[in-house]
């Protein structure tokens, strides 16, 4: 940082810390680095940031949720190991729930608690890796979630991605159909909405995807981590379209992971559901069979690998999630509501961004303008996403690098959980404190 230009966080400050941490380049950074490196500048300037890096919902939780848990810990489910399985009334919860939202059978045999999604995919990557000793690979359809590709590393698995920003529309057909041709792909992954990028696949995207999956015998994992936040629509009514759309409409071998951390603000309870189709449910594999003792996709991923990771989900959260899905589907509880105000964020700080010299790196889902959600991208001319992170610590400001995320595109992360409405003014005055600084200089000389 040029040592006359006067910032909102002393340079001084900022330049120690990133000594310390000894990050050369800040596109590199795991989240987790870039919120120590943070929590280090704000403890030692006293300044708050407008942090954008890490996404936790900030909001309060489901309240259903809370009471119902509440409940079941009086009457003394804590005592008690939960059924591997789940218990009875969020299977059954869970089934009516993709029913009434997505318009999808799914029987509650299916339904499965995990500990997060990310227990969730962990157990499916490890199932799906085993199916056949051909399909060795796990495709990812980026920009998508790093710690996705870490479950691989830890695992052993082998992983190709491509940017779906390229290959939108009628164009995914060849990109995917030229990856499952090989024949050394168990299955595809993507989130939907899109973390990082808030893209959102349509329906015709994800036919191509379920006629190819089927054509092909590659497994489809939906991850749904922001379930039914694509608020250009209102999908909050149930057993009404429009529907959450799921590649489930398009074929049956798919995996669904439903996430209570965000749409329900649940994260800290660590529970979700995965909703594994009835026909990968109860189909048979000789190579499980040969791995586990045990052939069937549905008994290996909760009697073999649920069992051994963590021997089911918190009994009384189950309860808790339970409650919130019937309360949604019986129509007595709009979840969406607690949440749009994300997108009412999203929508004010992008502006803010774009006034001040800044584009919105991913921005359209082909003809359409992007959603404004839980996330957005941001770029700025002349600067790789390290370096406008690292410029951008200078102004209290933080994201993380789209770099980490399998973009193709330079650019950072930035998401609307942790800034209020309250906190606007700042982000303002940084932002054209930043942009008076940068938009007539050469950035590279800086
Ligand atoms: C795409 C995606 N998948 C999964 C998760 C993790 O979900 P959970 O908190 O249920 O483990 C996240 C959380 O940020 C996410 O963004």
């Amino acid at each position: 940082m040029k040592k006359d230009i006067k910032t909102p966080i002393p340079a001084a400050i900022v330049d120690r810390v990133l000594e310390e941490y000894q990050i050369k380049d800040l596109g590199k950074a795991t989240i987790r680095e870039i919120v120590g490196i943070v929590n280090d500048i704000e403890e030692q300037s006293g300044k708050k940031f407008i942090r954008m890096e890490m996404g936790v919902p900030g909001l309060e939780p489901s309240k259903v949720g809370t009471e119902a848990e509440i409940a079941a810990l009086k009457r003394g489910v804590a005592a008690d190991y939960p059924m591997l399985d789940g218990v009875k009334e969020l299977k059954i919860e869970t089934s009516r729930f993709v029913k009434a939202f997505m318009d999808l059978d799914i029987d509650p045999k299916g339904c499965i608690p995990t500990v997060g999604s990310m227990q969730g995919s962990y157990a499916n990557f490890l199932v799906a890796g085993e199916l056949d000793p051909k399909k060795d690979t796990i495709l990812f359809i980026d920009p998508g979630f790093p710690v996705q590709k870490q479950q691989l590393k830890v695992l052993g698995y082998k992983y190709e991605s491509f940017d779906a920003y390229h290959y939108r529309g009628e164009k995914l057909r060849e990109k995917l159909e030229s990856y499952f041709r090989e024949g050394n792909i168990s299955t595809v992954v993507y989130s939907n909405p899109n973390n990082p990028t808030w893209i959102c696949l349509n329906e015709e995207e994800l036919q191509i995807i379920g006629e190819l999956a089927t054509k092909y015998d590659v497994l489809v994992f939906e991850d749904l981590a922001y379930f039914a936040m694509d608020f250009r629509k209102d999908l909050s009514r149930p057993f009404e379209a429009p529907y959450q759309a799921s590649v489930g409409k398009y074929t049956d071998n798919y995996v669904v992971f439903l996430s209570s951390s965000k749409s329900f603000s649940y994260a800290g309870q660590r529970t979700a559901v995965v909703c594994v189709s009835d026909k990968v449910f109860n189909r048979y594999y000789p190579n499980l069979e040969k791995r586990f003792g045990l052939g069937v996709y549905g008994k290996v991923l909760v009697g073999r690998v649920l069992y051994s990771l963590s021997s089911g989900t918190s009994h009384s959260s189950q309860y808790a999630l339970a409650a919130i899905f019937k309360a949604a589907s019986d129509g007595k509880y709009n979840f969406l509501d607690e949440v749009k105000v994300y997108g009412e964020r999203a929508h004010e700080m992008k502006e803010l961004f774009v006034k001040n010299g800044f584009q919105i790196v991913y921005d359209r889902d082909q003809e359409e303008p992007l959603a404004d959600g839980f996330y957005f991208t941001i770029g700025y001319p002349g600067c790789s996403g390290g370096e406008l992170l690292e410029r951008l610590l200078y102004y209290g400001i933080s994201a993380i690098a789209l770099n980490n995320t399998g973009s193709e595109l330079e650019g950072l992360r930035a998401c609307v959980s942790q800034t209020g409405k309250e906190r606007f003014g700042e982000l303002k005055e940084r932002l054209e404190a930043f942009h008076a600084h940068f938009a007539y200089v050469d950035v590279s000389k800086c």
